[in-house]
C-alpha cells in the first residue's frame, strides 16, 4: 500500500527508475517538493478541481487522479477556478462529448486572470483521434491531453507540464491505443469513506455492434485476486463496510489470469474479508451470467439484492444485430431463476431506443419484456451514433421525431412499472447504509437499502457509515421516505 512508501528511500538525484509503480512515487516526490517551494513562496497551497463525466469507471480513475494529487499535497476544490483543472471524459453518447467542449471553452475565462493555471484532459473521449485532433486545433488553452490506459503515470505527466524549466507552452499529448499491464498500489482517494468502487477488472471484449467502450477503454483484463483482496481488506482496515466490484462485464472476470477463477470465485475470497458488510458489482452481462454465480446470490450473505442486467432491447431479432448473444426468451428465463434463487432481488436495467433498423414491433417487444421483467429502476437512453462503431454505418437509421415518441412512450412504461414494484417494499424494514446528511430537508439523512432504493428518513449526522434498520413508509418512484426502526 502506498502509506507503506519508503520516502526517504527514493534518491532525487538519481533518475527516475523504470519499474512502476515506483517511477510515479519518484514524480509524485519531485512534485511535492515543488509543492512546498510553492508554498513558500505564495504562502498557500495550489488547488486543484477533478470533473468527472460518465460512469463509475470514470468516477473510480477520478479518485485515483485526487489521490495523487492530494499526495504532492494539492487542496481540492469544487471550482473550476482552481490551480489545476481535471476533466475525466466521457464519450459513450454524443452529447456526453459536447458538454466537455462546452465546459472547456468556460476555463478560458479562468486562465486568462491566472495564465499559471493547469487544464488537464483525460479519459474515454481522448481515446479518439478526432477528438484529440480537435482539442489541438481550436482548444489550445489545454495544457496535458491523456488517455484511459495511461492513468497511472499522472504525475509524471504532470510533472513533464509544471517543471518543464523551459515552458515552451507546448501541449503535452500521451494516448496509448491499449495496455498489457496493470499497475497496483498507487495513492486513490475517496468521495465517501464507508463505501468505495474497485476495479476488478478493466477493458471489454464484447464489442456491441453500438458502443463505443470497447475501443475507447482497450482489451478485458483482470486483476489478481490477490491484489483485489488485499485493497479490500486495506479499505476495511480504513473504515470502508461496502464495496462495488467495477468491470464492464464482471461475469467474464478471470479469463485471462495466469490461474483463471471465476467471477464467483473472487467473490467467495471477497465474502470472507473480516469486517466488510456489503458487496454490490456492475455490470453483468446477461450473457455470462452462470448458473454458479445465482447459486452464490441465493446463499450469500454480503452481497446486496440487486443486480444491474442490461437488457438493451426485448427483440431478439435486434438483440443479434446488436451482438448480444442473448435472445428474448434467454433473457427473461434468466431473470426468472435469478428470482427463484434470490425472491427480493431488485433487478434494474439499462435500455437504448432507436438503435438503426428498430421497427415498431421491435420496440413493443422491448416495452413487453419490461412489463415481464417487473424492474426496480431503467436507465432509458436515446440511440447515439458512435464513429467506428458498426452500428454507425448501418443502414434504416431510425428518424429523431420517430425515437423522439418512442423514448417518450418508454419512459412512461418506465414509470409505471417502477412506481408498481417499489409499493411492493412499503411497510417492511430495510438494512441501509446512511451515507450523507439530506440537504433539502433539515433533520434528515439519505441512505441506500441492499436493493439500492434511496431512503430519506429523520436522523443526525452521527448516523453516517453506518447500517440501520428503517421501516419503509412512503413511496416516491426510486426513493422512499421511511422511519428509523427500533433495535
Ligand atoms: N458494460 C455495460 C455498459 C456500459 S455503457 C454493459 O454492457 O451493460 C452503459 C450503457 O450505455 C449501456 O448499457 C447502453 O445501454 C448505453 N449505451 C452504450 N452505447 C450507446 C449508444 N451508442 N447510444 C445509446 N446508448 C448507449
Ligand atoms: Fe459496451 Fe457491450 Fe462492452 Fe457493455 S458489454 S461496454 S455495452 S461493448
Ligand atoms: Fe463513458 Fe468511458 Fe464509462 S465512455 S460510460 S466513461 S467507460
Amino acid at each position: 500500500m502506498y502509506n507503506e512508501i519508503n520516502w526517504d528511500g527514493i534518491d532525487l538525484q538519481q533518475p527516475p527508475p523504470e519499474e512502476e509503480p515506483a517511477r510515479q512515487y519518484y514524480f509524485i516526490k519531485l512534485l511535492k517538493g515543488w509543492m512546498d517551494g510553492i508554498i513558500k513562496e505564495k504562502g498557500r497551497k495550489l488547488s486543484c478541481c477533478v470533473n468527472t463525466f460518465g460512469c463509475q469507471m470514470n468516477s473510480r480513475d477520478s479518485e485515483k487522479i485526487l489521490g495523487i494529487l492530494k499526495c504532492i499535497g494539492y487542496e481540492e476544490t469544487g471550482s473550476e477556478n482552481a490551480d489545476l483543472v481535471v476533466f475525466n471524459t466521457c464519450t459513450v453518447r454524443e452529447n456526453a462529448n459536447l458538454k466537455v467542449y462546452g465546459r472547456i471553452g468556460q476555463l478560458k475565462k479562468y486562465k486568462s486572470k491566472n495564465p499559471g493555471m493547469v487544464i488537464m484532459l483525460c479519459g474515454c473521449m481522448m481515446q479518439e483521434k478526432e477528438a484529440v485532433a480537435k482539442i489541438k486545433r481550436s482548444y489550445r488553452n489545454v495544457d496535458v491531453v491523456f488517455g484511459t490506459h495511461n492513468i497511472y503515470k499522472f504525475a509524471e505527466l504532470l510533472a513533464m507540464k509544471v517543471l518543464d524549466s523551459e515552458d515552451s507552452g507546448k501541449m503535452v499529448v500521451d494516448v496509448w491505443e491499449d495496455a498489457e499491464i496493470i499497475v497496483e498500489n498507487l495513492p486513490a482517494e475517496r468521495k465517501y469513506p464507508f463505501k468505495s468502487g474497485v476495479n476488478i477488472m478493466y477493458g471489454c471484449n464484447n464489442f456491441c455492434s453500438y458502443c463505443i467502450v470497447p475501443y475507447v477503454r482497450g482489451r478485458e483484463r483482470s486483476r489478481k485476486p490477490e491484489d483485489i483482496v488485499k485493497e479490500i481488506e486495506g479499505l476495511v482496515k480504513d473504515g470502508v463496510s461496502e464495496v462495488m466490484l467495477l468491470g464492464q462485464n464482471v461475469n467474464s472476470y478471470g479469463k485471462n489470469l495466469e490461474e483463471p477463477l471465476s467471477f464467483t470465485g473472487l467473490l467467495e475470497k471477497i465474502e470472507q474479508i473480516d469486517g466488510l458488510r456489503r458487496i454490490r458489482f456492475m455490470t453483468s452481462h446477461p450473457k455470462d451470467l452462470s448458473d454458479e454465480l445465482i447459486e452464490f446470490m441465493g446463499r450469500s450473505e454480503k452481497l446486496c439484492k440487486h443486480i444491474h442486467l442490461p437488457l438493451q432491447s426485448g427483440s431478439s431479432r435486434l438483440l443479434k444485430i446488436m451482438n448480444r448473444h442473448y435472445t428474448k426468451e434467454e433473457y427473461l428465463l434468466l431473470v426468472e431463476k435469478i428470482r427463484k434463487a434470490v425472491p427480493d432481488i431488485a433487478i434494474t436495467t439499462d435500455i437504448i431506443a432507436g438503435f438503426p433498423g428498430e421497427t415498431e414491433e421491435d420496440f413493443n417487444e422491448t416495452l413487453d419484456v419490461i412489463e415481464k421483467a417487473g424492474y426496480d429502476n431503467a436507465f432509458t437512453f436515446i440511440y447515439s451514433k458512435r464513429t467506428g462503431t458498426p452500428a454507425a454505418t448501418m443502414d434504416c437509421q431510425i428518424p429523431e421525431n420517430v425515437v423522439k415518441e418512442r423514448f417518450d412512450r418508454l419512459l412512461k412504461v418506465v414509470h409505471c412499472t417502477t412506481a408498481r414494484k417499489a409499493e411492493q417494499y412499503l411497510g417492511k424494514i430495510s438494512d441501509v447504509l446512511v451515507e450523507e446528511v439530506n440537504a433539502q430537508e433539515e433533520g434528515y439523512v439519505t441512505g441506500r437499502t441492499g436493493q439500492n432504493y434511496l431512503v430519506h428518513f429523520k436522523g443526525d449526522k452521527s448516523l453516517i457509515g453506518s447500517i440501520v434498520p428503517v421501516k419503509l413508509c412512503e413511496s416516491r418512484g426510486f426513493y422512499y421516505y421511511g422511519e428509523l426502526a427500533g433495535e
